[in-house]
């Protein structure tokens, strides 16, 4: 492999960081964050070592789910600025050396949007067949509501239409009829527009639902994977290395199914949902084995396709892939009271406050997070352990202006209070406690220590490109993975317990050499006796090494 080719398959190695405009910083002092607001923070993300920013939707809306509700795919949303500032902060982010993905939401328009409103108006509108439409819907069993405590049915009675439309999500976000050629073609113009502008790939929305028809495929005449192909040739063809990351939820064997065929000719990367909800059990439990597990059982990818490893989103922490009592074990441990808890699947939490600020299992958890086979995306806030705040309703809890400073609404904005978009996070993992401006003085701050982590892992290809195997800790507490890649190899261990360990490691195919250790501040190396190395961890500790030549 060469080098070059590491740079045209840019998502296998990316530090990918998500982030709302609205909530990030505010510029003009309205109390919401803004496009400007954002381009003067990007020497925060190029600092961290930040090298794919994902914006979050900021196209009009009317707001009902936070952006991911549009009114009009081709423009800014006014309150946080204009497309020339759009512009302007993609410009800046490659000056910085990041690249700029931005959320495609097609599977559903808000019922704001002008084509909804033009198609329930009259079934002789162009757009009436922009959206799926009954007379008499059968809910299919198969699928149910995705947000429970709002919807009881994906079909919804439209008194002007004089129809049921189908919406996999609220009933304000009317899903789009993809067996629709016209559909599939404005889809295209959308993201054609925004390559145009200069972003780097999207995130895709809800790709499962968009593929879902509402137990009516037979009329729509299209094979799911078949237009997933379509966008991704279309895009290959305006951009040789655009990239998508799809949110698609399902197991694993039906998972990689989105990558495409042979070809890898579909999604490049995907989210590892069933491995990061294991990730938590095995938290909960103090006990890898569930991790262990999850990462045999984690397909390996083409050298085009790449996991995408995270520990927390804007959304819910969904656990849905859990069983009930295991779901029950990781809600007592991170979640017990019912307010933390949504749509009986999940925890509207961040990482933080769920481990108790314990900085060694926060850290654990981010050393895990950035070793494992794949790409790892940040969610604002987590590099400097950000907290949600439940008084606010539903997943946006979490949603929370950025803690810049322990000035006034955390550095995020001058306005009165009571005028911001969003309440502050308050208390122990509030401005005063947690923000960026102490934590960049304190080099043993969350933020040096994951910015130091990130030069790290940049440096270690080997995580992002290599084969992976659970090696032998003989101890139940601690994951020991290996990646190896081009003749590297490294190896990273973490203990989820309190207790220190000491273990023996079995490393096969290996008898001599030794390891260094990559996170130390010291370089200490460990000779290996036959392929066998003892080390020892500390309660909660990770530790990365690299296996070196004999000595
Ligand atoms: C995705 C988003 C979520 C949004 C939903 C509907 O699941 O992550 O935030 O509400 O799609 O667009």
């Amino acid at each position: 492999m060469s080098s070059a080719r590491t740079a045209d398959l840019w998502w296998k190695n990316a530090i990918v960081y998500c982030l709302d405009a609205e909530t990030f910083y505010d510029s003009d002092g309205d109390g919401t964050g803004d496009l400007v607001g954002l381009t003067e923070k990007i020497d925060h993300l190029a600092g961290l070592g930040v090298t794919c920013l994902w914006l979050m939707p900021f196209f009009p809306t009317p707001g009902r789910d936070d952006g991911y509700d549009i009114t009009d795919y081709y423009g800014v949303d006014e309150r946080l600025g204009s497309l020339g500032d759009f512009v302007a902060l993609v410009r800046t982010a490659k000056d910085r050396g990041m690249r700029v993905i931005i959320d495609l939401v097609i599977n559903h328009t808000s019922d704001q949007h002008p084509w909804f409103k033009s198609a329930r108006r009259s079934p002789n509108s162009r757009f009436r067949d922009y959206y799926v439409w009954q007379d008499e819907p059968q809910d299919d069993p198969d699928t149910g509501v995705v947000f429970p405590d709002a919807e009881d049915s994906i079909w919804s009675y439209d008194d002007q239409a004089e129809q049921y439309y189908l919406h996999h999500f609220y009933s304000h976000q009317p899903d789009l009829n993809i067996g629709n050629p016209v559909v599939r073609e404005e889809m295209a113009k959308i993201a054609g527009f925004w390559l145009e502008l200069g972003v780097d790939g999207f995130r895709v929305d809800a790709v499962p639902y968009l593929l879902e028809t509402g137990g009516i495929d037979g009329d729509l005449r299209l094979d799911p994977h078949s237009y997933l192909k379509d966008l991704r040739a279309f895009m290959a063809r305006r951009r040789g290395d655009a990239a998508l990351l799809g949110e698609v939820n399902l197991p694993n064997d039906e998972l990689v199914a989105y990558f495409g065929d042979e070809q890898a000719d579909e999604i490049q990367m995907l989210f590892a949902f069933p491995l990061m909800q294991q990730i938590y059990l095995a938290f909960a439990r103090q006990d890898a084995r569930p991790l262990a597990e999850a990462l045999r059982d984690l397909p390996a990818v083409s050298d085009a396709s790449q996991w995408a490893m995270f520990l927390r989103n804007h959304d819910e922490l969904t656990l849905d892939k859990l069983s009930d009592d295991e779901r029950e074990e990781v809600f007592a441990a991170f979640g017990p009271d019912e307010d933390m808890q949504l749509f009986g699947r999940g925890l509207r939490r961040r990482l933080p406050p769920m481990l108790d600020g314990d900085q060694r299992r926060l850290r654990l958890a981010y050393s895990l997070m950035f070793s494992l086979p794949g790409t790892p995306v940040l969610f604002y806030g987590e590099e400097i352990g950000m907290g949600e705040n439940l008084d606010i309703d539903g997943r946006l809890s979490v949603r929370t202006p950025m803690q810049w400073s322990d000035d006034k609404n955390g550095g995020f904005s001058d306005v009165a209070p009571s005028r911001l978009r969003r309440p502050v996070t308050e208390g122990r993992f509030g401005p005063l406690a947690v923000n960026v401006a102490d934590q960049e003085r304190d080099p043993d701050s969350l933020l040096n220590w994951m910015q130091r982590l990130i030069r790290k892992r940049r440096e270690t290809p080997e995580f992002g490109w290599g084969a992976w195997d659970v090696l032998d800790a003989g101890d139940d507490a601690v994951l020991a993975h290996r990646c190896a890649w081009e003749g590297g190899t490294v190896l990273a261990l973490h203990n989820l317990a309190d207790a220190p360990r000491e273990i023996t490691l079995r490393i096969p195919q290996i008898d001599d050499g030794h390891l260094v250790d990559l996170l130390e501040t010291r370089s200490t190396t460990h000779r290996l006796d036959g392929g066998r190395v003892d080390l020892k961890l500390e309660g909660f500790g990770h530790r990365w090494l690299r296996l070196r030549g004999s000595v």
